[in-house]
């Protein structure tokens, strides 16, 4: 099997899944879209009632506004991968428990191994506490942390910025900090400086 197919065949696992009780109540599992090569990979909270009717991530408001924030900085929905820690919508979109979480987060780091992003961009307080555990966002914005594999980088959720305006000055401050990294990774990996 190519790691595409391995892709394809978790995301209609996934689209099974009945491992926590949201299996129950949700219209269509989200397992994420983008490329299945892609260099950056985002991950969010939960999808919402528009993704669940969809079966297709941040296709919502905090979903314009994330793709606006890529636009910004040079890339394209296409370019990247775009998930979330759950797959399945939390009814009257609640936050995530633990149990639900747990369920899902092999699935995540599944992706993780089959897509192999340079950077993983975590978005928001939830996606940063599952998977590097409790940092307050204001402490961990706009940082990267080095794992023994993975590369992290840490911003506030769209929803947030939808919120508050100044949040979303700092996640513009966020991504042009995230692009400097990935023109660098580019540079570093052709060996030359495209500009020139
Ligand atoms: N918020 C998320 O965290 N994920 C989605 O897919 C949509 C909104």
């Amino acid at each position: 099997m190519t790691h595409l197919d391995e892709l394809l065949s978790l995301h209609r696992e996934i689209e099974q899944c009945r491992r926590c009780p949201l299996w129950k109540t949700r219209k269509n599992a989200v397992p994420g879209e983008g490329s299945a090569v892609a260099d950056v990979m985002f991950v969010g909270e939960a999808p919402g009632a528009r993704e669940d009717e969809y079966g297709r991530p941040f296709v919502g408001r905090s979903g314009d506004l994330l793709t606006k924030l890529l636009a910004e900085i040079g890339l394209s929905r296409n370019d990247v991968f775009i998930t979330s820690i759950l797959k399945s919508h939390p009814p009257r979109n609640r936050p995530p428990i633990k149990l639900e979480i747990d369920a899902c987060f092999p699935y995540l780091l599944k992706q993780f191994e089959l897509i192999q992003p340079s950077v993983i961009v975590l978005l928001g307080s939830v996606a940063v506490s599952a998977v590097m555990g409790p940092w307050k966002m204001s402490d961990c914005h706009g940082r990267f942390y080095e794992g023994s594999d993975r590369v992290f980088f840490m911003t506030y959720h769209p929803a947030a910025a939808l919120r508050f305006p100044e949040v979303r000055e700092v996640m513009r401050t966020d991504f042009a900090i995230l692009k400097t990294h990935l023109d660098q990774v580019a540079v570093i990996s052709t060996g030359t400086d495209s500009e020139s």
